[in-house]
C-alpha cells in the first residue's frame, strides 16, 4: 500500500504513485530489450543499423523521457509531504547521476556507434571500440536502475 502523507490529496498521490511505478517499470523494461536488439543485430549484420537505430528509438523517445516523468513524479510525490528515508535520498543520488550518463554519455555514444557502423562497417576497429563502450555504459546504466528498484523495495536504511 502507499499511503497518502498527512493533509495530501489521496487520489492525486495515488495517481502520483501508479504513473511512477508504471513509467519507471516500462522505462527498465524498454532498457533490458537493448541487449536483444543488439546482439541480434549483431549476428544478422544487415539488420545491424536497423536494430541499433531501433535502440536510439526507445532510448530518445520512450525510456528517457519515461524516466523524466518518473523523476518528476517522484518530485511531486515528495512535494506532498511523502517522507524521505535515507533510501530514497540515495536512490535519488543514484538517478541524477544516471540521467546525466544517460544524456551526456550514452545518448551521445550511441549516435556515434550508428555513424561509425555507416562509415566504417561492422568489423572495423573503430566501430568495436564504439560498440564495447557503448555496452560497458549500458550495463552499467541497467546495474544502477535495479539498485534504485531494490532500495524502493527493500527501504534498507542507511543513517
Ligand atoms: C529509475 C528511477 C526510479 C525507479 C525505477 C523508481 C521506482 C520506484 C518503485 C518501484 C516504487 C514503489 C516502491 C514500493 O512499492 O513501495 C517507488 C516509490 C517511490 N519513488 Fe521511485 N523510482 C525512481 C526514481 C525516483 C525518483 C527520482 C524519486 C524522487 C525524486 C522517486 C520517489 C519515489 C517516492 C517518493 C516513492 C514512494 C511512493 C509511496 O510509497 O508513497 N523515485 N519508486
Amino acid at each position: 500500500m502507499h499511503p497518502p502523507p498527512d493533509g495530501a490529496n489521496p487520489l492525486l498521490y495515488t495517481v502520483l504513485v501508479f504513473l511512477h511505478m508504471l513509467l519507471s517499470m516500462l522505462a527498465v523494461g524498454f532498457n533490458f530489450t537493448y541487449v536483444i536488439w543488439i546482439l541480434r543485430g549483431t549476428r544478422d549484420q544487415a539488420m545491424l543499423p536497423f536494430a541499433l537505430k531501433t535502440v536510439k528509438f526507445i532510448d530518445d523517445y520512450l525510456a528517457n523521457p519515461f524516466y523524466l516523468i518518473a523523476g518528476l513524479t517522484g518530485v511531486l510525490m515528495i512535494l506532498m509531504g511523502k517522507q524521505i528515508g535515507s533510501f530514497l535520498w540515495v536512490a535519488i543520488a543514484i538517478y541524477v547521476v544516471a540521467m546525466l550518463v544517460a544524456y551526456l554519455i550514452y545518448t551521445p555514444l550511441l549516435g556515434r556507434q550508428i555513424r561509425v557502423l555507416a562509415a566504417e562497417g561492422p568489423d572495423s576497429a573503430a566501430y568495436q571500440q564504439v560498440a564495447q563502450r557503448s555496452s560497458i555504459v549500458g550495463a552499467g546504466m541497467g546495474a544502477a536502475v535495479l539498485v534504485i528498484v531494490a532500495l524502493k523495495i527493500f527501504e534498507p536504511s542507511f543513517w
